[in-house]
């Protein structure tokens, strides 16, 4: 049997970190024969939270889970570490301004990225998950200079995954038939859920949307007007419905993120691709090192940009206005001496 992987997971002790161990430690992400050691970072308020999460994984008996080490220490952390899910991050407080929440989570990932750099295993990958969660892994890549930018990703998967649902519930049927949907740019209000290559079975989502909603205007109106506030506002309705933000869709879709990068999901080969934020290399007129969300492949073990997709002027107009949300926020970064 293999060496262990070591999964270091920050801000273990909150809600989404609560929702992430369990999954990880029984196998869900990195596959049912790959043993884990977890090591839970966590600032000293939350040390005792993770330190209860250990407890329980302790008593959860799971064989695969070969340690749990908690920690307030991110050189300990990230020492050794294979798997780095950056879920802790600084919430924006009442009246914060922008640049007060970029630079409170500059400190943060800042850093986070200096201590991946310096001790990280050889074939680390990072997913950031906390928000603004583009912008703090673009500083912890930033900081981490002996790691390739390309193994500092971001989390778009649950917006991709929303996404899917909402085509699922229009169209009447089951996730699994629905194939290359993309979120494009940034994890934010301003994103683009595309649906333009999207297929359901094989057959074209537009087509089919035209077929449900009267035609090609209807299916126009549904998108702009229900489809893609819906999912970019996802987050919101969550909190109003449930009273509490998403914390086990948010998890899930961190494991999904994982689990198709390492390529331990038994994708049949028309599985598509999914949604992943990336340094972008320049594709589809995104400016070369932005961390911005992409149709992505991942192709033994690397993330790769699908590319050659045609892009139309409605959807031009959406991917362009997302990554000058992006930009404006990498030039703040840098302004305030963060990258
Ligand atoms: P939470 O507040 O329950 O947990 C966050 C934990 O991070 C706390 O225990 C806190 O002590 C810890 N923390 C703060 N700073 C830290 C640091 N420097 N090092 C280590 N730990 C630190 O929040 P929750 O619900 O778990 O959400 C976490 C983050 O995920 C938030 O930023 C949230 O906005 C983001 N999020 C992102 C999503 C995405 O799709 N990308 C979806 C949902 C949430």
């Amino acid at each position: 049997s293999q060496n262990p992987v070591t999964v270091t997971i920050t801000g273990a002790g909150g809600q989404i970190g609560y929702a992430l161990l369990f999954r990880i430690a029984s196998g869900q992400m990195l596959g049912a024969d790959v043993p884990v050691r977890l090591r839970l970072l966590e600032i000293p308020q939350g040390v005792k939270a993770a330190e209860g999460a250990a407890l329980e994984l302790q008593d959860a008996a799971f064989p695969l889970l070969h340690g749990v080490d908690v920690t307030d220490d991110a050189t300990a952390a990230f020492d050794g570490v294979n798997i780095a899910m950056l879920v802790g991050a600084r919430p924006r407080g009442p009246g914060m301004e922008r640049a007060d929440l970029l630079a409170a989570n500059g400190g943060i990932f800042g850093p986070q990225g200096a201590a991946i750099n310096a001790g990280a295993a050889d074939d680390v990958r990072v997913v950031v998950v906390g928000n603004p969660a583009n912008t703090n892994a673009l500083i912890a890549s930033a900081h981490a200079p002996d790691v390739p930018a390309a193994r500092f990703t971001a989390l778009t998967r649950l917006d991709h995954n929303r996404a899917l649902g909402q085509l699922s519930a229009a169209l009447d049927a089951p996730v699994g038939g629905i194939r290359n949907v993309t979120i494009w740019g940034n994890h934010s209000a301003t994103q683009y859920p595309d649906v333009s290559h999207a297929t359901l079975d094989g057959r074209a989502v537009p087509t089919l949307l035209a077929e449900r909603f009267g035609g090609a205007d209807g299916a126009a109106h549904w998108l702009s007007e229900q489809f893609i506030p819906r999912v970019a506002k996802r987050g919101a309705e969550i909190i109003e419905v449930r009273g509490s933000s998403s914390v086990a869709s948010a998890a899930s879709a961190a494991i999904d993120h994982v689990r198709d990068w390492v390529g331990a999901g038994s994708q049949p080969g028309d599985a598509g691709w999914t949604s992943v934020a990336l340094p972008s290399d320049g594709s589809y007129g995104v400016p070369e090192g932005l961390i911005s969300s992409f149709p992505v492949e991942s192709v033994d073990g690397q993330l790769r940009i699908v590319q050659g997709l045609s892009i139309d002027e409605f959807s031009r107009a959406r991917i362009d206005a997302s990554v000058a949300e992006l930009v404006s926020e990498r030039d703040a970064v840098r302004a305030l001496g963060l990258l």
